[in-house]
């Protein structure tokens, strides 16, 4: 019953957001490892090293 109302709407943003970060980059690419952010929960990076030229 506590299901998130907003999943829909994140969906449709990532979606949305995906689609023009990979039009716009066509060669974004990860450069080197990214760092975690500790601990575990959050699930984010603390660094996320991209190139796109
Ligand atoms: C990537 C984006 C999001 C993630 C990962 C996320 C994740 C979650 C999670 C895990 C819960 C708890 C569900 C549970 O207890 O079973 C939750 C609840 C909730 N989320 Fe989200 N959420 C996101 C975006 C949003 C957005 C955009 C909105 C509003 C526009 C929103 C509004 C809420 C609300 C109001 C609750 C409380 C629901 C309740 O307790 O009945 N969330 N969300």
């Amino acid at each position: 019953m506590h299901f998130c109302p907003g999943a829909q709407l994140s969906r449709l943003e990532a979606g949305l957001a995906l689609k023009e970060i990979t039009e716009r980059f066509p060669n974004l690419r990860l450069v080197s490892e990214p760092e975690r952010i500790e601990p575990f929960l959050p699930w984010g990076r603390r660094k996320f090293p991209v190139a796109w030229d």
